[in-house]
């Protein structure tokens, strides 16, 4: 299970003080759930062809965009070409922080990270990863500046896995133009039901979701199943896969993990903290969330 407070701070900007409403009467057809094989998320075509492009908010307030990547053979191209929309003459590059990791007997590929920042609110973005023939090419939109009634249409999942069913979420989430953003309130992959929480899984999920992480940004929340804490295999580090592959900013809100932070986001105030990290008194996460709440009723905030 994801944590739930993310969604009920969102539940009291967009309920409280704006008008919030359900988009859709839709519900999922009751089916059980088996797994997508493997072979069904293949790589996309051309050598070390950039994969699992995912993006999610780079800065506090909007401006920034982390977009990331796995280059599955070579490290480089680590880099990420982006321009405004109509403005393909005044293109930016920047280069990404490269980590890797091994877990049990898998090693994964490099996995990149790019801040940009300073973007314009409201505005239509190009983005390319890859060379020569290998280019790949997307886009998104940044939010509206931050205010207290700013309409803004956020997306909520969790639990997603890698199903027939989970496909069918995912199907229907992207059909709907209406979604700008989506919260991932915990539980990513389910990497961790195979054997040796077989870390494929998670390369397999990256490629799920790029239709949609990649052109619009989810707002990541660790639950139980990002934790891969296996003993028995000797992988003692709680989060290893999810820390490695879904950077978040947490750092623009003061916080020491990337496990809990918060961020604005038109005229939603998002917290996002982990259960599965300590949490009680006198704790990192309890003395951040102390220095966090008051701002958070602050008088920009009042709608
Ligand atoms: C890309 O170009 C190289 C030669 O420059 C060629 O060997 C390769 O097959 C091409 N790949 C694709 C996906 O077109
Ligand atoms: C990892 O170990 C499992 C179980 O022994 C085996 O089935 C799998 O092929 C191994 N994978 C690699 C990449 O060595």
């Amino acid at each position: 299970m994801g944590f739930i407070t993310v969604v009920f701070h969102l539940l009291l900007h967009t309920v409280g003080l704006c008008s919030g409403g359900s988009t859709s009467q839709y519900v999922r057809k009751a089916e059980p759930a088996i797994d997508i094989p493997l072979e069904l998320f293949p790589q996309p075509s051309g050598y070390n062809a950039p994969e699992q492009v995912h993006i999610t908010q780079g800065d506090l307030v909007g401006r920034g965009v982390i977009i990331s990547w796995v280059t599955p053979v070579e490290r480089h191209p680590n880099v990420v070409t982006y321009w405004e929309d109509g403005k393909q003459d005044e293109k930016h590059k920047t280069h990404s922080i490269t980590t890797s990791y091994r877990y049990y007997n898998y090693s994964s590929g490099y996995i990149h990270h790019a801040t940009i920042k300073k973007l314009n609110y409201d505005t239509l973005y190009f983005y390319e990863l890859g060379k020569q023939n290998v280019t790949r090419r997307f886009s998104f939109t940044t939010p509206p500046k931050v205010g207290p009634d700013v309409p803004y249409t956020f997306g909520i999942m969790g639990d997603l896995g890698q199903t027939y069913a989970s496909k069918q979420t995912l199907d229907h989430y992207v059909s709907n133009p209406k979604g700008q953003a989506v919260l991932m309130v915990g539980d990513l992959s389910y990497a961790d039901h195979y054997p040796f929480h077989d870390n494929r899984r998670w390369d397999s999920w990256g490629r799920f979701i790029e239709k949609s992480a990649a052109y619009q940004p989810w707002i990541w929340t660790a639950g139980n199943h990002e934790l891969d804490f296996a003993p028995e295999i000797e992988e003692y580090t709680p989060f290893k896969p999810y820390m490695h592959r879904y950077h978040v900013p947490y750092r623009a809100s003061q916080s020491t993990s990337p496990l809990w932070y918060s961020i604005k986001r038109a005229s939603a105030y998002i917290i996002v903290l982990s259960s599965y990290s300590a949490y009680g008194k006198y704790t990192p996460q309890y003395k951040w969330l102390k220095q966090e709440l008051p701002r958070l009723t602050g008088p920009r905030h009042h709608g």
